[in-house]
């Protein structure tokens, strides 16, 4: 385990040197995580494309780009940073969801591989790209995931195309003289269970073997990560034994033997990479409730406001003494009451001008941040490979707040 994650003392020197509230990153664990993807599938045509909406800090994209990952991109602005990182077109999958013209050509014009995901996006990248190489998004009716926001396959989300209509998906693709090169699916997120990835698969190979040619089958992302002390890790050997097993049988029944298989991680690469850091501003008993309340409003990390998400969360003492344990709420400063960041966590007694730390806030934490009550977004940085730390993006200021006022 790194110094970001074991010494108490860095961590105020950090907070002290950079502000508060602060992400810090761990490069060293970015890059075995992205190893450990890279290394889920002995085959050669297997690619892992990082979800950037998990992260999409200029420095952490372009440490995946030099663990030879690749990227998908879920808007125009994500393909704009993900350029700007170093991806080429070759290496950005473009994921739309009910986009616009323009926006699909903003991804065509660069040469990126665009995915549709219903029948009457097709239509349109058809008008617009006669002739043209698409991917389709299909929904096999099946999903996963640790909250209903997240499932994002099965019969109750607004994702992909259903399997009954893959006849007119067919029709379509010859009525524009298109080139169907690729199917994706991303069934939810936070899976901890090879299996249901697996059935997941299973399902949606079945959609695959019904078109031939195509250049590559994209599984979707989803693997989860342990929020919670003494939860089991994903079984990433079993999950890849498998999956190798399913696959091999596929290609074996394939046309296309240079099938690519890709897989789209956003979490499972950044997550446990990342921890939030907030200071203790006050301590209150409210009714019974023991508030303790920081800088970490939901403005600086929603999940635990959107999803009920449960983060470890660590105490950093200014004092060093870490007394009895007593039962609090940990809440942050925005004017809302779902303000609550830990809830009922047994932890030391804590002051006003104590630390805390809040574990695996890596993923969908900076990205999904906002400046919600005209908060300032977070400054973010970095523990290089090499020992030293970097800002690897600046706190707001006011005059972000400002600047797109005329
Ligand atoms: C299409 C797609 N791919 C990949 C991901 C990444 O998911 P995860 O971070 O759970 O791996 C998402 C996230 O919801 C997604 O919508």
């Amino acid at each position: 385990m790194s110094d970001l994650f074991t010494s108490n003392e860095q961590l105020i020197r950090l907070i002290e040197q950079y502000g508060s509230p602060l992400y810090v990153y761990d490069e060293n664990m970015l890059r075995s995580r992205c190893k450990e993807m890279r290394n889920l599938l002995p085959n050669k045509n297997f690619r892992v494309n990082y979800s950037a909406k998990a992260n999409c800090n200029l420095e952490l994209l372009k440490i995946a780009l030099s663990e030879d990952v690749d990227v998908d991109a879920m808007s125009s602005g994500e393909i704009f940073i993900e350029e700007s990182a170093g991806f080429s077109s070759n290496r950005i999958f473009y994921v739309g969801n009910n986009v616009s013209a323009d926006e699909m050509m903003y991804a065509v014009k660069r040469g990126i591989i665009v995915s549709v995901d219903s029948l009457s996006q097709l239509e349109l990248f058809g008008e617009t790209n006669r002739g043209g190489q698409v991917a389709v998004r299909f929904n096999t009716g099946v999903g996963a995931g640790h909250h209903e926001k997240v499932v994002t396959g099965g019969k109750k989300t607004k994702f992909g195309v259903q399997r009954e209509y893959i006849n007119i998906v067919k029709e379509i693709i010859k009525k524009y003289d298109l080139k169907l090169i690729g199917i994706n699916q991303h069934i939810g997120s936070l899976i901890l269970e090879e299996g249901l990835y697996i059935d997941g698969v299973k399902n949606f190979l079945e959609i695959a073997s019904e078109f031939t040619g195509l250049k590559f089958i994209d599984m979707g992302g989803g693997f989860g990560v342990p929020y919670k002390e003494g939860e089991n890790r994903l079984d990433l050997s079993k999950l890849s034994e498998k999956l190798d097993r399913v696959l091999t049988e596929f290609l074996h029944n394939y046309d296309n033997k240079e099938l690519i298989f890709k897989v789209e991680p956003g979490r499972y690469l950044v997550a446990e990479s990342g921890i939030l850091l907030g200071t203790v501003y006050s301590v209150k008993d409210n009714y019974g409730v023991k508030y303790v309340g920081t800088d970490l409003g939901f403005n600086v990390l929603v999940r635990p406001t959107m999803y009920d998400s449960h983060h470890e969360v660590k105490v950093i003492k200014r004092d060093g003494i870490y007394g009895e344990k007593e039962e609090v709420t940990i809440v942050g400063n925005i004017c809302e009451s779902g303000d609550i960041i830990a809830k009922h966590r047994l932890l030391p007694k804590i002051n006003e001008g104590d630390i805390i730390a809040v574990m695996n806030a890596g993923a969908y934490g900076f990205s999904m941040s906002s400046n919600y009550n005209c908060r300032l977004k977070p400054a973010e940085v970095l523990l290089c490979s090499n020992g030293e730390y970097r800002l690897i993006r600046r706190r707001d200021t006011f005059n972000d707040l400002m600047r797109n006022f005329e």
